[in-house]
């Protein structure tokens, strides 16, 4: 069941977008050689309840953390640890919510440690760029295929892979509501976006075949073949005049 948002719940979820949004950015201030995941993640989850909010992953179907990060050929869903130091050239996905007076916010970006391999740049351009394009459709009257099939026609056109087995989703007083989001479609087709649906649209591309496998601690989604991954997300509002993006400021 897709729940619609009213105004005054759209603005409490703005609040909750920009928690969610600073603690990414604190996130990524942080990406550099020799930094665990594990000090990341304190940082953020410091910050979260510091704003009287909670971090919305921790404890979400028992996942241990504040934050998913998921360096190289990890997909989504890295556990932060102190054995995992990041090191020049990683690209390090970064994945957090924050929960606010009820309402959550979801978003997620992959930043560069140091300086990385172009081809590495290449792949989180195009994977950011992919979102946008996306998050330009995400608007009353166009349909979930539309928006998948925007993301996966401007990435394979590049010869990188759409992650099938994840998607995005809406997002509410739950992390995950209905609909899910997938990052690739048919256009015209698929569930009718309509004033009021608050969705997270979250790409995940890798460099190499689309195949994913979890690793056995039930979470660590990685590449099968081992090549790079990118996941950019937005939390975004359909409104009548268009997508609001709520984890960015106005
Ligand atoms: N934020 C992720 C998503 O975009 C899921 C978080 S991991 C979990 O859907 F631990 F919270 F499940
Ligand atoms: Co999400």
């Amino acid at each position: 069941m897709i729940v619609l948002k009213t105004s005054r719940e759209l603005a409490v979820m703005r609040k909750a977008g920009i928690i969610s949004q600073r603690a990414l950015r604190l996130a990524g201030s942080m990406v550099e050689p020799g930094v665990s995941t594990w000090e990341i993640d304190k940082e953020v989850r410091r910050y979260i309840e510091s704003q009287r909010a909670k971090p919305s992953f921790l404890g979400y179907d028992g996942y241990p953390a504040s934050t998913c990060i998921s360096v190289n050929h990890v997909v989504i869903h890295g556990i932060p640890k102190k054995s995992v130091i990041l090191q020049e050239g990683d690209i390090v996905g970064i994945d957090v919510g924050a929960q606010y007076e009820g309402f959550h916010g979801d978003n997620a970006w992959t930043f560069p440690c140091g300086k990385i391999s172009g081809e590495a740049q290449a792949l989180l351009d195009a994977t950011e760029k992919a979102l946008f394009l996306a998050i330009e459709k995400a608007r009353p009257g166009s349909r979930l295929g539309d928006i998948g099939h925007t993301v996966q026609e401007y990435v394979e056109a590049r010869s990188y892979s759409v992650v099938r087995e994840f998607t995005g989703h809406g997002v509410g007083a739950d992390m995950h509501e209905d609909p899910s989001v997938p990052n690739y479609g048919t256009p015209g087709r698929g569930v009718r976006l309509t004033a009021g649906m608050v969705i997270a649209i979250e790409p995940m591309i890798n460099l190499g075949r689309r195949e994913i496998e979890v690793k056995p601690d039930g979470w660590t989604v990685v590449t099968k073949d081992g090549s790079l991954s990118a996941h950019f997300e937005h939390t975004v509002a359909i409104t009548p005049n268009g997508p609001v993006i709520l984890t960015l400021p106005d």
